[in-house]
C-alpha cells in the first residue's frame, strides 16, 4: 500500500501524486488554488500554457479507462508536454517482458513523468520506488485502493459550487467496497473538513470498520442522503465482485439507484456526482444523471484542470495567476 512518505520532498514539495492518505490539508488546498488558476485556459482559444515544455510523459494504463487516460494526455498536452500513450495491451509486456524492464527502457527514452493506472492496489507505489531520482509518478488509479486525481477534482468541483467545506453533508452511495474513488474521497475530504460525511450502501459493499476513516454508515438510501448537499454515486464494479454480492441489478436500482423522487430528500439545491462510467438504470436514473442538479461533466471539465496542477506542481513548475 501506498506510504505517503515518498510523494514529497524533503521541502515538502509534491515529488510523487500516489494517494491523498497522509497528505496535509495545505497541500490539498494548494492543488485546488493551482487547478483554478488553470481552469480558464480550457476556456482560450488557444488551449496551452508553455509550463511543461521539453519535458516527456509516458501515460501507463495496465487497465481500461477512458476519462482519466485522455483527461491526463489532454492535461500534459495543454502544458506543452510531449505525451506518449502506452498501449500495455499490445505492448512488450504481452511478450513476457518484466514492468522493470518495460520502466526501464522508457527511462532510456529519457522520460519525466509516469501517469500509472493498474488492476493491483499498490503498483503506482511500487513503480515509484523503481524510478529514477528524477522522475514523478502520478497515481491514476491501483486497483481498489486509491484515485488520488478523482478525490482531488471531486474535491475541486464541491469547493466551486458549494463555496467552503466547513459545514457540509456528503452522501457516497453504492459499491463502496470495490472503490478506490470513495477511499480516496474519504480521505480528502475529511481532511479538507467536512463535518458529516457519509457511506451508503447494502452492507455486502460496505467495507466492516469503515467508520474508523470517519464516516457514517447507512445501508437505507433515504436515511443516508436526506438533507445531504452532495451525493456523490458509485458504480457498481461488477468485474472486481468475487462472488455474487447482489440480488440483480434491477433489485440494487430498487433498493439504491438515485431517482429524481428520492433526490427529493436531499438538500434542495444538492448536487449530483458520479466519476463515471455511469450505469444508467443501475446506481442513476438517466432523469437524475442529466437533471439539472448533476454536475458530472462538470467533474470532467475540471479533472483536466486538477489534473494540469498536480503534474505541474510534481515537475516544479507551477502558474502564476491565470497560469499566464
Ligand atoms: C473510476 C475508476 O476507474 O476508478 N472511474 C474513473 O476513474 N473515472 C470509477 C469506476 O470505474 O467506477
Amino acid at each position: 500500500m501506498a506510504t505517503p512518505d515518498i510523494q514529497l520532498d524533503a521541502h515538502g514539495r509534491l515529488r510523487h501524486f500516489l494517494a491523498i492518505e497522509g497528505l496535509p490539508r495545505a497541500l490539498l488546498i494548494q492543488i485546488l488554488d493551482q487547478a483554478e488558476r488553470f481552469a480558464p485556459v480550457g476556456d482560450r482559444a488557444v488551449k496551452k500554457v508553455p509550463l511543461l515544455r521539453g519535458k516527456t510523459v509516458a501515460n501507463l494504463f495496465f487497465e481500461p479507462s477512458t476519462r482519466t487516460r485522455t483527461t491526463f494526455d489532454l492535461a500534459a498536452k495543454r502544458l506543452s508536454a510531449d505525451v506518449l500513450n502506452l498501449n500495455i495491451e499490445a505492448s512488450s509486456t504481452k511478450k513476457g517482458e518484466s514492468l522493470a524492464d518495460t520502466l526501464r527502457n522508457l527511462e532510456a527514452m529519457q522520460c519525466d513523468m509516469f501517469v500509472v493506472r493498474h488492476q493491483v492496489s499498490g503498483a503506482a507505489d511500487y513503480i515509484a520506488r523503481q524510478v529514477a531520482p528524477h522522475i514523478s509518478v502520478i497515481n491514476g488509479g491501483d486497483g481498489r485502493h486509491e484515485h488520488p486525481t478523482q478525490a482531488m477534482l471531486d474535491a475541486f468541483t464541491i469547493r466551486r459550487l458549494k463555496k467552503s467545506f466547513d459545514a457540509l453533508r456528503i452522501a457516497i452511495v453504492g459499491d463502496v467496497a470495490h472503490s478506490r474513488v470513495a477511499r480516496s474521497n474519504i480521505q480528502a475530504l475529511r481532511t479538507l473538513g467536512v463535518p458529516d460525511l457519509r457511506v451508503v450502501g447494502p452492507k455486502t459493499l460496505i467495507p466492516p470498520g469503515i467508520e474508523a476513516m470517519g464516516v457514517t454508515v447507512h445501508d437505507d438510501l433515504d436515511e443516508g442522503i436526506s438533507g445531504a448537499d452532495v451525493v456523490i454515486m458509485l458504480r457498481l464494479q461488477q468485474e472486481r465482485m468475487q462472488s455474487a454480492l447482489l440480488p440483480s441489478a434491477h433489485e440494487y436500482f430498487r433498493e439504491y439507484g438515485l431517482t429524481a423522487e428520492r433526490l427529493r430528500g436531499a438538500a434542495k439545491d444538492a448536487i449530483v456526482m458520479h466519476p463515471g462510467p455511469i450505469n444508467r438504470g443501475v446506481e442513476i436514473d438517466s432523469e437524475v444523471a442529466d437533471g439539472t442538479q448533476s454536475v458530472i461533466l462538470q467533474q470532467v471539465t475540471y479533472g483536466i484542470a486538477v489534473r494540469m496542477a498536480v503534474m505541474s506542481m510534481a515537475m516544479g513548475t507551477q502558474a502564476q495567476t491565470g497560469a499566464a
